[in-house]
């Protein structure tokens, strides 16, 4: 199997629907394999209880770490650190736990910074090769949807698809366990939060198909016509809005195509689609062109 996928959420069932359609069939191919687990599995309460009041008080409830730790030390395959008994009464935890929770706290601005970093500088060798090294291949990068993270993109999507296994962690209510992050971190996971936009969702399971639709479809032999991605907004060197397309007939209800896309000149055609990319970026998406690397310019753009 080309990529590895866990998924963890309380509404397990949601992920159904990667049964069909054109993940399905990547499933099928041996492309993708996708498990979708049900964190309430890893309880021991006969509520079977993931949440918890926020300390310092709020509204809502937050997702406990101790469920979680238990899941994802199952999941990383990493030995379990704390006794269930430990975990239950954490209130109550020894002078070790409160230093190892310190120490994970301390870690946190850190180990932040990094992820930012990371994802700031370009699609680097040394990003796709920290998901790619040999022997730590196996471990899976461990992915966090969170409205309150860096926003998801493209980018995110180029690198992660390298990867052979990731695993997602969904959120509910009004979120998790800040320590939760930090800890695996300060474990040497690659551990990513993000954020898919600017307004917020109940939870982590649409965020994680968003992700997930993004990150497989990259995948060679996912789609029927790798071309398409190629072209695509936000890849390529330009990481601009696509120009628009028609189909035929030339007239449509009055309206006409282009008269330059029937003239078969194909440099004035991908001049005119390359114009009309600049165009509407510059006025839906200025932040974009702002972001343009000066290179990805020419002296043609620039007249535009
Ligand atoms: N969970 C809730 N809202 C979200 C968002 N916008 N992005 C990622 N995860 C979320």
């Amino acid at each position: 199997v080309a990529m590895k996928i866990d998924i963890v959420s309380v509404f397990p069932e949601y992920f159904d629907v990667l049964n069909l359609s054109l993940f399905g069939k990547a499933q099928a191919k041996g492309l993708v394999e996708v498990k979708a687990h049900n964190l309430r599995d890893w309880t021991h309460d006969v509520h079977h209880s993931v949440d918890d009041t926020p300390v310092g008080g709020g509204a809502g409830m937050v997702m406990k770490p101790a469920v979680w730790a238990e899941c994802l030390d199952d999941l990383l395959g990493l030995e379990p650190r704390e006794s269930t008994a430990d975990d239950a009464d954490a209130d109550t935890g020894t002078n070790a736990d409160t230093k190892n929770v310190d120490a994970a706290d301390g870690d946190v601005t850190d180990a932040d910074a990094t992820a930012t970093d990371t994802a700031d500088t370009d699609i680097a060798n040394a990003d796709i090769a920290g998901i790619d090294m040999g022997a730590e291949s196996s471990r899976p990068v461990l992915i966090f949807p969170n409205p309150s993270a860096p926003l998801f993109t493209q980018r995110d999507a180029t690198e992660l698809s390298h990867a052979d296994h990731l695993l997602f962690g969904c959120g509910r209510y009004e979120g998790y366990d800040a320590r939760i992050p930090s800890y695996y971190r300060a474990q040497g996971v690659d551990v990513r939060e993000y954020s898919i936009g600017d307004y917020v969702l109940n939870g982590g399971e649409v965020a994680v198909s968003v992700m997930l639709e993004a990150i497989t479809r990259l995948l060679p032999g996912f789609m029927g016509n790798p071309d398409s991605i190629v072209e695509e907004s936000y890849t390529g060197e330009g990481a601009l809005l696509e120009h628009r397309q028609y189909t035929k007939p030339a007239e449509w209800r009055g309206i006409r195509v282009p008269d330059v896309l029937l003239s078969g000149d194909h440099a004035k055609v991908d001049r005119f689609r390359r114009d009309e990319a600049l165009a509407r970026t510059n006025e839906i998406r200025p932040d974009l062109i702002e972001a343009l690397d000066c290179k990805a310019l020419s002296k043609a753009d620039r007249k535009t």
